[in-house]
């Protein structure tokens, strides 16, 4: 059903209001933002919609076309613990929250429905990409002016601390700061930035969603995370570093003996893609295409072999994606352990490279991968209805 008939059916009025947030694809730098490093994503037009309409009481009915099964869901701005019954909600309750402690008023009501059309666990950050958009929200209704690096902070602070998924700031950073046609340059660090133009006319940037669910993700990413903290603590007794990318790769060697052999291939990832990040971004500013897509070919090898975040869904479509003719280069983008991977690839080879990698996928894997040309669009806005 449409968005607006699906508001009308449910709230017996017209929406007043339109919203969207895109969701986000990273280039390069992969699990590096926890580790203080430089990132390299952009936010992209595909994302999540929101319908509005203002209620003269604190409460708040909420309804989303993707999880159509819980129906609406109801709670009072007054009280914003977290609680599990209210599922998605949480998001906009966790928004509230901390809006609400930093001494905003929101404590407007409002009726929403929302559609979001990244593919759920896709690794494509539809939640970062919800929270961005509840905050364009209650700025909206309550008139409050927040910068995109503050709403980018509050939306990571949900994650964390309201949510517990204990996340990096690039996705809320990527999405927030969004700006059409550019990649951003992110010190993780600092959260100093920059813009990249990404004109790539003869290129298309090609989303290749394994649909693989990411079951033990969450797990995963946090033993990662413990494993790079642990390495780092060891290295500090010799080095004088703040994060792991700080280290450099020949300190890193020369202080092997300091961390387990896993410790070790964790921080030389992280160490070795920090240093591709700053490269890839050159290759930008010299139209170096080609070496741009050698680095991700090197960023999804060391993701494999050292960070082991990959898994056979991932390799396969990359894998099958760098021997195709037309292609510059692929990695997986995002978390890991399934979700996508993206490929550039030269305009004129899309259609064939889609069919060929698709059938490979499909005859080693066994259910099918999904494809998407990406587009790289602005952060969160308010949109006509
Ligand atoms: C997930 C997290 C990010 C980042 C990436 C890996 O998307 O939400 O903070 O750590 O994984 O680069």
């Amino acid at each position: 059903m449409e968005m607006k008939n699906c508001f009308e059916k449910i709230f017996n009025h017209a929406p007043q209001m339109s919203f969207f947030s895109p969701g986000r694809i990273n280039l390069i730098g992969e699990h590096i933002d926890y580790n203080g490093g430089l990132v390299f994503p952009c936010a992209i037009t595909i994302g999540t919609y929101a319908l509005i309409s203002k209620r003269d009481d604190s409460k708040v009915y909420a309804y989303s076309m993707n999880f159509e099964e819980l129906g609406t869901i109801e709670f009072d701005l007054s009280n914003l613990d977290y609680d599990k019954h209210h599922n998605w909600c949480n998001y906009i309750k966790g928004v509230a929250k901390f809006l609400h402690e930093e001494n905003n008023s929101i404590n407007t009501g409002f009726n929403v429905v929302i559609n979001g059309n990244i593919p759920n666990g896709s690794g494509l950050s539809s939640s970062a990409s919800l929270e961005l958009l509840c905050i364009e929200i209650f700025k909206a209704l309550n008139n409050l002016e927040i910068s995109s690096v503050d709403a980018a902070k509050l939306g990571k602070k949900v994650e964390n601390q309201y949510i517990g998924v204990n996340s990096g700031i690039m996705d809320q950073f990527a999405i927030s700061l969004g700006k059409k046609d550019n990649a951003l340059l992110l010190n993780c660090e600092t959260l100093d930035f920059e813009y990249f133009p990404l004109s790539l006319p003869q290129h298309k940037i090609v989303i290749m969603n394994t649909n693989k669910r990411r079951e033990l993700a969450d797990s995963k990413y946090n033993e990662r995370r413990a494993e790079c903290e642990s390495a780092l603590e060891k290295l500090q007794t010799k080095l004088e570093v703040k994060n792991l990318c700080e280290v450099k790769l020949t300190d890193l060697e020369a202080h092997k003996e300091l961390l387990t052999d896993i410790e070790f291939i964790r921080a030389r990832h992280v160490i070795s893609e920090n240093v591709r990040v700053k490269d890839a971004s050159e290759c930008f500013s010299n139209n170096d295409l080609e070496q741009f897509g050698k680095l991700l070919n090197a960023s999804h090898k060391s993701l494999c072999e050292d960070y082991e975040v990959t898994g056979i869904e991932l390799d396969t479509l990359v894998n099958s994606a760098q021997q195709e003719e037309g292609v510059i280069g692929a990695r997986m983008t995002g978390a890991g352990f399934g979700g996508c991977s993206l490929a550039i690839v030269q305009n004129e080879s899309v259609d064939r490279f889609i069919e060929n990698v698709s059938k490979k996928y499909l005859d080693i894997i066994g259910y099918e991968a999904s494809f998407h040309i990406a587009e790289v669009g602005d952060g969160p806005k308010q949109i006509e209805l």
